[in-house]
């Protein structure tokens, strides 16, 4: 039976050592969060984001702007809130309604407030190995930290297999891994036999959005799994349930260990938003960015 990667567990230690920092602290960080429209979800996740920044002992201030919200309007915020001084970390929640284009509103965040690292700047720093400076997106950034969990600093030589290439989570996190040395392998939809890949894996990252992809077969004994997909899923009488993009019960017989869904990724891409929030605005204050 693989040892089991507690996401919550180890988001709510890092909230508890980023609130203590912050104490220490000459000046509160700051995050706004800016939500356009009315999608379920969203408000879920921003409310989340929203409470923990409060946890940490931040600033924390939600802009809820109405589905018909204008781009520019939008951009108008973004850029008050980019000369404010009081504000450290601007996330835009995404999707965003379809009149608005996203990609220009997450190029107009301030590089340096850019808490969930999707800027160009922070994307090419991350590329050419500058990643101590980089703002390093939230999913990815808490997926290396549980890998450093199991496998401690060295990861160098290891077949480490990434299911999926979205700029959110895919692309980041292949360049993450190349920073310790694995050996990577970039699966996607077009990839001929994803299956074989998988099998060769020593790490297997999962974010395909396909509920239970990887099954037992696919998986390398002794290999560390992390599932980053969060379906729903119908389980009969109208009921639904929260299931990754792994079949957990088959890979768990299989792997060395594993995140689960629930309970995994999730409550980690929500603490290293945390971080990053703490580190822009370390650097913002020309102060030391704490070890966490
Ligand atoms: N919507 C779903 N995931 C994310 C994320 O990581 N950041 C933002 N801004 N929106 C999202």
């Amino acid at each position: 039976m693989a040892q089991l990667i507690d996401g919550k567990k180890t988001a709510e230690g890092i909230v508890e050592k980023i609130a203590a920092e912050v104490e220490h602290l000459q000046f509160k960080p700051g995050l706004a969060v800016i939500i356009v429209g009315e999608d379920d979800a969203s408000q879920v996740y921003v409310k989340n984001k929203v409470l923990k920044a409060k946890q940490c002992g931040f600033k924390s201030v939600k802009h809820h702007m109405d589905e018909s919200t204008s781009q520019a309007d939008l951009l108008y915020m973004i850029d008050s809130l980019n000369k404010d001084e009081s504000i450290h970390g601007i996330l835009v929640q995404l999707p965003l309604p379809a009149h608005i284009d996203a990609g220009a509103v997450i190029q107009a965040i301030s590089s340096k407030k850019d808490v969930d690292g999707f800027h160009y700047l922070n994307a090419g720093m991350l590329a050419t190995g500058a990643y101590e400076k980089a703002l390093v997106p939230c999913t990815p950034y808490g997926v290396m930290y549980m890998l450093k969990q199991v496998h401690g600093d060295d990861m160098a030589g290891m077949e480490a297999v990434m299911i999926g290439h979205s700029n959110i989570v895919g692309k980041p996190m292949v360049q993450l891994l190349l920073n310790e040395e694995c050996t990577v392998h970039i699966c996607h939809k077009a990839t001929r036999d994803v299956k074989k890949h998988a099998q060769q894996a020593d790490i297997l990252i999962v974010a395909t959005g396909v509920p239970h992809l990887v099954k037992g077969d696919w998986i390398k004994k002794g290999a560390t799994i992390i599932d980053v997909g969060i379906n729903s899923v119908e389980i009969g009488d109208g009921r639904r349930r929260l299931v990754g993009d792994v079949d957990f019960d088959a890979a768990k017989e299989i792997a060395g260990a594993i995140t689960p869904v629930p309970g995994g990724v999730g409550p980690m891409t929500i603490a290293m938003l945390m971080m990053n929030t703490l580190k822009a605005a370390c650097v913002i204050n020309n102060v030391d960015i704490p070890k966490i």
